[in-house]
Parts: C-alpha cells; structure tokens; sequence
C-alpha cells in the first residue's frame, strides 16, 4: 500500500528501528525492493535521485514507483531524493510522491531554513511527509559531489533551531558517511548522532550508507538513525550480477536473462539489509 513517509519514520521513531530508502532507475530495480519487502514483511521507501529522474523521467519514476506501492502487501512510500529546489519538490507532489526531501544544505542556515520551510508549508498542506537536510555529507551522487574538505558534520544547536523553524519530518544529518564508493571503512560519530537525537526528537536520516560496517549501522539505529539510505551497494550488486552473467554466458541476447540474475542479487542484498536495519517483520 502506498503510504507517506511519516506513516513509515514515526513507527520507525517510536520502536526504535531503522527502514531502508531504496534508489530506484528502472523497473527491475522497484520490482527487486518491493519483493524483497514483501517477504521480509518489511515497510521500505523507494526514492529517486535526481540523476533518477533524469534517467528514466519523472512520469515513469512516479507511476512505477505508485503502481508497485499500491499492489505491495506491505507499507510503501515514494520519496524524492535530494530534491533541488522549491519547483521540483512541487512537481513530485503533483505525480504523485507521497514523501519529499529538499536539500538546502549547500545554503547557509538562514537560506536552508527558508527554503526547507515554504516547502513544509505546502507539502503538508497536501499531506506529503518533507525530510530536510543540514551540515554537508562528502562524496558524490549522481551529479552532486561535495569535496571531503567542505564535508561539515551537522551541528546539534543549529539542527534545533532549523526544525523549530522549518516544522520538517525527518532530518539527514552528516555524521562522517559520504555518498558512493569509501576507500577506507567510514568513521562514525555516534556521540552526534545520540546528542542530536536526544535534542530533537524526530526520525532522522543517514545518508551514503552503503559500505558503512554491519555493526555501525546498527549503533546508528540504536542511537536514533530511522531512515538509511542504499544506493551505491544496489549498483554494484547489478553491476557484479551482469557481468558474471555474460562472463558465462558472453552469447545470450535475452534482456531478460541478463537481467533476472541482476533482480535476483539485488533483491538478495535488500533483504539483509531490511535485516540488519530492524525493519523486517514491521510490515
Ligand atoms: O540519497 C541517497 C544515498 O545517500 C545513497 O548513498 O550511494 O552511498 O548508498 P550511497
Ligand atoms: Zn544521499
């Protein structure tokens, strides 16, 4: 059932557990998330980035994702990833998406509170869930890079006074992931993630978790972390899965048979992860 992303975080918020964002391109990829969903009993939000969006259009994105919401057994939301700015947060309300981010945390506080808060205001006003985000997490995505050196840790005292202002649902903050492939095992600083949950109150969000050890993942839930965000980890196990396939089979033409092993480790790599973050069996 498609649902918003507040009716997924405040469970998460309340119980203590964490509930995987999934980036979604393309069909086999919505189709490996919600079925690993369905038999871990998992709730789970599909999201598009913005090279997403790109890729396969907004229309696809929205009818994909709303289309496999609504014929899921389980909770479903369909989230916009790293929303730019105020119009195309609006355009995804109007297909359809029933949770949004907007991602002002390359303005300083003022302008990021600003601009967070008109998007509340008529986000709510509709009844889409709005996740925000504040200080900057390094590394790339799709076309957003954020130099490691401009990377700033999220600070507890300005995170109060921006969900004050903003009235947001959830928040991501940067506690030392980064987005895309580390070179050397993340370093994660709890005590941040503790004070700022103790402070707010509200579901908050991990962006670049893919390749961030089991066990930090699972001291980051323990401490307040309610959304964790996969893509990098969905990519690679395509990636690894295709070219397995026509390693062994360099002949085979059927994009279905070159893309069912590709489904099928994906949808492998999801299920752990519903796991490991607690979500299983929440449905
Ligand atoms: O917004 C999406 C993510 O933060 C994904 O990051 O590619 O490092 O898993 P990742
Ligand atoms: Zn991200």
């Amino acid at each position: 059932m498609l649902v918003t992303g507040n009716e997924i975080l405040q469970d998460a918020h309340k119980k203590g557990y964490g509930v995987g964002a999934f980036n979604v391109n393309n069909m086999e990829i919505v189709q490996a998330i919600i079925e690993a969903a369905e038999e871990t009993n998992s709730p789970v939000i599909l999201q598009a980035s913005q090279g997403g969006l790109k890729y396969a259009g907004i229309e696809y994105v929205a009818e994909l994702g709303k289309l496999a919401a609504r014929n899921a057994k389980v909770p479903v939301a369909v989230h916009l990833d790293h929303g730019t700015d105020f119009d195309q947060v609006m355009l995804c309300i109007r297909h359809g998406f029933s949770s949004v981010m907007i991602d002002g945390s390359r303005f300083e506080l003022e302008e990021n509170i600003g601009i967070t808060k008109k998007v509340v205001e008529v986000a709510h006003a509709v009844g889409v869930s709005v996740e925000a985000e504040l200080g900057k997490i390094g590394g790339t995505e799709d076309h957003i890079t954020v130099d490691e050196k401009d990377a700033t840790f999220t600070d507890p005292k300005e995170a109060k006074i921006f969900v004050d202002e903003t009235n947001v649902d959830s928040l991501a903050i940067a506690v030392g992931t980064a987005h895309g492939v580390y070179k050397g095992a993340p370093e994660l600083d709890f005590d941040r993630i503790k004070t700022i949950k103790e402070i707010l109150n509200i579901p908050l969000v991990l962006h670049g978790s893919s390749g961030v050890p089991d066990e930090s993942i699972e001291k980051a839930v323990s401490l307040g972390i309610n959304k964790i965000n996969i893509d990098t980890d969905l990519r690679m196990a395509f990636a690894n899965a295709i070219k397995k396939f026509l390693k062994e089979d360099p002949d085979n033409i059927d994009p279905r048979k070159i893309l069912g092993p590709a489904k099928a480790a994906m949808k492998e790599v999801i299920k752990d992860k519903m796991k490991l973050f607690g979500s299983a069996g929440r449905a």
